[in-house]
């Protein structure tokens, strides 16, 4: 029968463990791309994946694989992302497939995200290949790993494969194993159509694109189907497979991985987790969906020409019909304008969003301090979720704050175990318990507010512990906790894009910090300019830009004339990027640098 030849896979791991070094070994392997064709990484194909050495979106491709028996196998392998950021795709990806690659760095042993993948593999019922990388290099320790995989993640390690996919080593192996221990998909062809969308893609010519995993029927150019969560119907125009290209085909049956295209206009009519289904023999029940994971950081986004609202507004959309994570809503303020405000996934996310915005879409832009979401219980009993400073009611009004809290597991050598300790400790955490994992690393359980993650902790992390610290959290819940608003006043003026929610006993050292940049970073004017910071009415830091000397401006006067124009040009220059608060010019890296301080 047909659908066992077909195995559905994908590679889960800890960051920088070597999956798509891994998925480019089996794709040259498996002779899709000549070695001319084949880029560096085939896989990362976005800009920023490349420079940043990440994977941020899962990206499916269908390989042959011919066994020396001469018999054929369909592999269809779905890379995933391993920064934790973006668990969310990885269990998109988990629910297509019947079997996953868990690769572990021979010289890093079991982090965090391997951990908390493999959690996430077993969830749904995935059948595991555990493979030990970079065994080329002369720190790795195998059997030490081995030993984890069975103390750790309870996995019979036996089965483990040692590969080194940067020196080609333990491929045939992999695919072997794939071919003989993952099962192959067992749908009904002649049930109606049950196909799960795991991504979604827009195509300027072929509209919303989605991804899918045929679980049952056929699909085929042509077929009416219908979305089950919106009921909405389409005709399929376009059914195909990855190669890594998409590519044509006649038809899609049950356990195929593919994309269908239908002139869809809208990708919000391709929902991740949506099941397709045949829209004059529908299906009873959709198939199981993805628990949506809501936004965690929100943040606002101007673009520092207001003029390029809409422009901003058109790449945000586009932007999302690809990130299906992303959401965003209009925003406005007094002393930015009007703009967006986004939730993001975590840091990364929205860091990466950010870039792609400005350099995909060639957007500036201003964009406000990261913050989670807060619960705001009001002394006349109403209970608010806010995540804009902006919207907080004042101070006298507010019975109650609670914030976010996570549960953190961090790994690490136990040499470090003091120094984290000591950040986790700074950063507001609760100890929970430490663990053994072998006799050199342990595992650390923090509860911490999320605030103190999203900022800059993954890198104070990393400072602290050469590298070494691995950390994985999940949302817990709400905590009591004394919050303030900070708000920060340029020439007496609120700028209202500069509050912040922050722990009491931290908002001293914040506002001093902020109003130092500030300073720093406004240029003097002709007149003195007071910045200040301040809790409801009590100001807390103050710094003074003072006023420019009159003789300053006069040195440029009756001097040479080309020097006098390349002046006035660069204030041109600066104009665009200034924002104006009351008579004040704020230069867009004033905003941009208070951002920075954590
Ligand atoms: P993300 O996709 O961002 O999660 O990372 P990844 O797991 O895909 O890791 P990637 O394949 O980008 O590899 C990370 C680094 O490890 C790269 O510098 C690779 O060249 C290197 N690497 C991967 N496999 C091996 C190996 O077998 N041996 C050695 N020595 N290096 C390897």
């Amino acid at each position: 029968e047909r659908q066992k030849s077909i195995r559905n896979f994908c590679i889960i791991a800890h960051i920088d463990h070597g999956k798509s070094t891994l998925a480019d070994r089996l794709i040259e392997k498996t002779g899709m791309l000549t070695e001319r064709e084949m880029q560096d990484q085939v896989l990362d194909n976005m800009d920023i994946e490349r420079e940043r050495g990440i994977t941020i979106k899962l990206q499916p491709v269908r390989l042959v694989y011919k066994r020396s028996d001469g018999n054929e196998y369909i592999l269809n392998l779905i890379d995933t992302p391993g920064h934790v950021d973006f668990t969310y795709e990885v269990s998109r990806s988990l629910s297509a497939c019947e079997g996953a690659i868990l690769v572990i760095d021979a010289t890093q042993g079991i982090e965090a995200q391997t951990l908390a993948n493999t959690y996430l593999a077993m969830e749904h019922d995935l059948t595991l290949i555990p493979v030990i990388n970079k065994i080329d290099l002369p720190s790795a320790q195998p059997d030490m790993v081995k030993e984890e995989i069975e103390n750790v993640l309870g996995i019979d390690s036996s089965e483990a494969i040692l590969a080194s996919a940067k020196e080609g080593i333990g491929i045939d192996e992999i695919l072997e194993a794939i071919v003989e221990k993952i099962p192959y998909p067992q749908g009904n062809e002649d049930a109606p159509l049950r196909a799960l969308i795991f991504d979604s893609y827009y195509d300027n010519y072929k509209g919303a694109i989605a991804f899918v995993r045929v679980k049952e029927g056929v699909v085929k150019p042509g077929s009416k189907i219908r979305m089950m969560s919106t009921g909405k119907a389409f005709e399929v125009t376009e059914v195909g497979i990855f190669r890594p290209k998409a590519m044509p085909c006649d038809e899609l049956r049950a356990g195929d991985v593919g994309y269908i295209a239908a002139s869809i206009k809208n990708v919000s009519d391709t929902r991740v987790g949506d099941t397709i289904t045949d829209d004059e023999n529908p299906a009873s029940e959709p198939l199981p969906g993805f628990r949506k994971i809501p936004p965690m950081v929100f943040s606002s986004i101007y673009p520092s020409d207001s003029s390029r609202y809409e422009d901003l507004k058109a790449a945000l959309e586009k932007l999302q019909l690809n990130d299906a994570s992303l959401v965003f809503e209009p925003d406005n303020s007094i002393a930015l304008g009007f703009g967006f405000r986004c939730g993001f996934l975590g840091l990364l996310h929205m860091e990466i969003v950010q870039e792609r915005l400005e350099r995909e879409y060639d957007m500036d832009l201003i964009t406000t301090a990261p913050s989670v979401v807060y619960k705001v219980t009001k002394t006349n009993g109403e209970v608010l979720y806010l995540d804009n400073p902006t919207n907080f009611p004042s101070p006298t009004e507010i019975e109650k704050m609670e914030e976010p809290i996570a549960d953190a597991t961090i790994m690490l050598p136990k040499e470090y175990v003091g120094p984290i300790m000591d950040l986790c400790q700074e950063r507001r955490g609760t100890y929970k318990g430490m663990q053994y994992l072998d006799e050199k690393r342990v595992i650390l359980e923090y509860e911490l507010p999320l605030n103190e993650i999203i900022f800059d902790f993954f890198d104070a992390l990393k400072s602290r512990s050469r590298g070494y610290a691995s950390l994985d959290y999940e949302l817990k819940g709400y905590k009591e906790s004394s919050l303030v608003k900070l708000d920060i006043l340029v020439n007496g003026e609120v700028v209202d894009a500069l509050s912040l929610i922050v722990h009491k006993d931290k908002a001293y050292e914040r506002a001093r910090k902020i109003a130092v940049k500030l300073k720093e970073s406004i240029p003097r004017q002709l007149f003195e300019i007071p910045i200040q910071a301040a809790i409801g009415s009590k100001i807390i830091a103050r710094e003074t830009v003072k006023a420019l000397r009159k003789d300053v401006l006069a040195k440029c006067y009756g001097g040479d004339v080309s020097r006098k124009k390349k002046l006035l040009e660069k204030q041109k220059e600066g104009k665009k990027r200034m924002r104006k608060i009351g008579e004040v010019d704020i230069p867009q890296e004033a905003f941009m640098s208070v951002l920075k301080i954590g």
